[in-house]
């Protein structure tokens, strides 16, 4: 399992019982994981600590007990670091997902060796949610391009940026497979692509996103437009249905995806020892 080892301001403190309980700066959250299913390590009086927690309804809309103010935490990148505003919402996620920052460190060392031979990489993030691979990639010297559907997910992502005195992303609220084939069709080429596709998702005029029935033909646009020499492309899925043998199933049977990639699971590692595992990873 691929996890990061570099937060400061994040801890999986423990999970357990389809629950997490988690540190995101001074704040702790108490809040739903399908995929916590081992039982919980720490007593109750330590989940008593939760600052705020939140109970899922239907389609994975729910609220929380308590309304805590927004609030910033910073990962440390490089030299410098990455600022991210959170909040709460109707959504259990506050505005990041902190094992992708196993993934702003490829992004990292991918762009370090493109600028090493003098290519300023062009860095596309879709379904990019508040931008966390957008920033990282930005901070790493690329001309980033940043897709998601949802407008008010954008303008947080925008916000981050500001946090960070970013101005140079190109923010594009659209459906990403049709930014794909629209890209296509302009003959413009990406050398890193990251994807991170949900389950379900919406597209900005209501069209709507189904992994398992849409994630091939996305993959095959998404390698017509990677340069076929300097490149670099990341995918998580987080789907009970789509194992990493079924995923590498489907990438052998993909159009133009290399045979030679990184298979693995994305997770965190909790303070108290435990594995989460969150999804699969595929990276070259
Ligand atoms: C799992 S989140 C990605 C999180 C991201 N990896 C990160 O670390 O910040 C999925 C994102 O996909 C967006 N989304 C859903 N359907 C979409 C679509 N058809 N086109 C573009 N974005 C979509 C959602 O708005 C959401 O922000």
């Amino acid at each position: 399992m691929n996890y990061p080892k570099k937060w400061k301001d994040y801890e999986l403190i423990d999970h357990g019982n389809g629950l997490k309980l988690e540190r995101f700066g001074t704040v702790i959250l108490d809040r739903p994981e399908p995929s916590a299913t081992w039982k919980k390590s720490l007593s109750d009086s330590e989940w008593n600590k939760a600052d705020a927690v939140f109970s899922e309804n239907k389609n994975q809309k729910g609220s929380w007990d308590k309304n805590l103010n927004d609030w910033n935490i910073s990962y440390p990148f490089g030299d410098s670091e990455i600022i991210f505003k959170l909040s709460q919402g109707s959504f259990k996620h506050p505005g990041i997902f902190p094992e992708q920052a196993e993934n702003w460190e490829f992004i990292n060392k991918k762009c370090k060796e493109l600028t090493a031979k003098g290519i300023i990489p062009k860095f596309l993030n879709l379904f990019a949610y508040t931008g966390g691979a957008s920033l990282a990639a930005d901070l790493s010297g690329a001309e980033v391009t940043h897709i998601d559907s949802v407008k008010s997910v954008v303008n947080w992502a925008r916000e981050n940026a500001e946090l960070n005195n970013i101005d140079s992303i190109r923010w594009i609220v659209e459906d990403a497979p049709t930014f794909v084939e629209k890209e296509i069709r302009r003959g413009n080429k990406y050398h890193g692509i990251i994807m991170d596709p949900p389950i379900f998702g919406l597209g900005p005029k209501g069209g709507r996103w189904k992994l398992n029935r849409d994630l091939p033909k996305l993959l095959e646009d998404v390698m017509k437009l990677l340069d076929e020499k300097n490149r670099f492309f990341i995918m998580n899925t987080y789907s009970p249905q789509l194992s990493l043998n079924e995923l590498r199933h489907l990438l052998s049977k993909t159009n133009g995806f290399p045979s030679s990639y990184e298979a693995d699971t994305l997770g965190l590692v909790s303070s108290t020892g435990k594995e989460l595992l969150l999804g699969n990873l595929i990276r070259f």
